[in-house]
């Protein structure tokens, strides 16, 4: 399974799955990494992990890719020939013009449990709730933002003691675990999605 994974971060989910795909644990490779930041430690993690890593100017929003960026992310994406898309803390909004390429072919991680505070920070927004639990989702991304067909989940316990810093570095850990098991499941073709609900074998 060719994989081109799209972050604007530090890259620990990217590294997770590539150290992964390089072993030999996830039947898959990981052909591109691509950045709408010019210095995110994606890119350099990519590049000392022997991976093709390319930053694409975003263009003049702030929360999504301009149209000639878009074409440029689908291009590059089409010509290393990737079959899923893996965003790995990418910023910015993935609109329907791009998806329409790699329809439900898209998955991202969420430091939450959805539908339980989409959007940014929502580490910050469980602590802010006093939620007893949370954790992290991948799921299929679809036109709206953090809404699309859930694939998997894993919980995480919100402490006394937390910090949004302690919480979100437990979430990280169990993204880690997460993000590289579901994209096995993908590979090995043991998820069926029907509606919004998917199943795995
Ligand atoms: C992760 O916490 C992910 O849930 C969020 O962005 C963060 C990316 O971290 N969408 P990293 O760049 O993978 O280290």
């Amino acid at each position: 399974m060719r994989l081109g994974i799209l972050g604007s971060g530090a890259g620990s989910n990217m590294a997770a799955i590539a150290e992964q795909c390089a072993s030999g644990a996830l039947p898959a490779v990981v052909t591109v990494v691509l950045s709408d930041v010019e210095n995110a430690g994606i890119l350099t993690r990519a590049r000392d992990m022997g991976l093709s890593a390319t930053f694409i100017q975003p263009g003049q929003y702030r929360t999504k890719l301009d149209e000639a960026a878009e074409e440029q992310f689908v291009r590059v994406l089409k010509e290393a020939e990737v079959e899923w898309v893996v965003l790995a803390g990418f910023m910015r909004l993935i609109k329907a013009d791009f998806l329409k390429h790699f329809w439900h072919k898209v998955i991202n991680i969420h430091p939450s449990l959805l539908p339980s505070f989409p959007g940014l920070e929502a580490w910050q927004q469980a602590l802010d709730y006093g939620v007893k639990f949370t954790g992290c989702t991948v799921h299929i991304v679809d036109h709206g933002i953090d809404t699309g067909p859930i694939l998997g989940q894993e919980t995480v316990p919100v402490l006394d003691a937390d910090t949004p810093q302690s919480l979100h570095a437990r979430i990280q850990e169990a993204e880690r675990r997460l993000y590289p098991a579901i994209i096995h499941a993908l590979a090995m073709e043991d998820i069926r999605i029907q509606g919004r609900r998917s199943f795995q074998k």
